[in-house]
């Protein structure tokens, strides 16, 4: 058994969406979720500062002696989780990645989106990925302002509708960033009954094949930055 604990990290509070289908999966597992909010957004950074803001909460982290570290942001992922990795070679971490290959491999017949931060758009590995997985009618969308938007507890809808209004007609949207599981309701207020893709269950299942469990009863601490967003954090991974 290893009680040591599973450290999450994020520019706020959207990689709570993938601690919550980690935490159904793994329920006694100790947890540490970062939320980085001062930073936020981190898609808007260069890849140079990013390294050393991710760097700093790596760090940090490292600490509490994690067992693993879940990068649990798709920017911080593309853009400079390689770099850590070898900066950090005994340290095991996991990434967040869009989930393009789960459209190429269930829906590669329909029209898709593929929503991200410009950091995730504009990285070397994501376009790698989308090359390779892209099915025949897929369209990446960057949506700049909406991580912020959302970690700074504001309206997305006005900001979504002239982003996704001409849009209509895609069955797939893939939320690549994960702040955007927050706004499902607002873009199919805009786009219809969507079929929404994004990373959490897979990440579960990859920590699940990767750790020693613990065998003792779970627990959840919660390192803020600059905005208060514990209440918000625990209501989503309990959602
Ligand atoms: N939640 C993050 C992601 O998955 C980062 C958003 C941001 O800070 O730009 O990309």
């Amino acid at each position: 058994m290893d009680n040591r604990p599973i450290c999450f990290f994020d520019s706020g509070i959207g990689g709570s969406t993938i601690l919550k289908e980690v935490m159904k999966l793994l329920p006694n597992e100790n947890y540490i979720y970062y939320a980085d909010s001062i930073n936020n957004p981190y898609g808007q950074k260069t890849k140079e500062k990013l390294f050393d803001v991710v760097d700093s909460v790596v760090k940090k982290l490292l600490k509490f002696d994690p067992k693993v570290i879940v990068c649990a942001c798709n920017t911080a992922t593309e853009m400079v989780l390689n770099d850590i990795r070898e900066k950090y070679p005994n340290t095991l971490f996991v990434g967040t990645e869009p989930a393009v290959k789960i459209v190429y491999d269930k829906y590669p017949d329909k029209k898709s989106i593929v929503m991200t931060t410009k950091g995730t758009h504009d990285s070397e590995r994501f376009q790698k990925l989308f090359e390779k997985y892209k099915t025949v009618d897929s369209t990446l969308i960057e949506a700049n302002e909406l991580a912020g938007l959302i970690e700074n507890g504001e309206d997305a809808f006005p900001y979504l509708n002239s982003l996704l209004k001409d849009y209509k007609g895609n069955e797939i949207v893939v939320l690549g960033c994960t702040h955007f599981p927050l706004v499902k309701d607002e873009i199919k207020k805009i786009l219809g009954p969507v079929t929404f893709i994004d990373g959490g269950i897979g990440i579960a299942k990859r920590i699940d094949s990767l750790i020693e469990k613990n065998e003792g009863s779970g627990s959840l601490k919660i390192i803020e930055t600059s905005l208060k967003v514990e209440d918000k954090i625990k209501d989503i991974v309990n959602s």
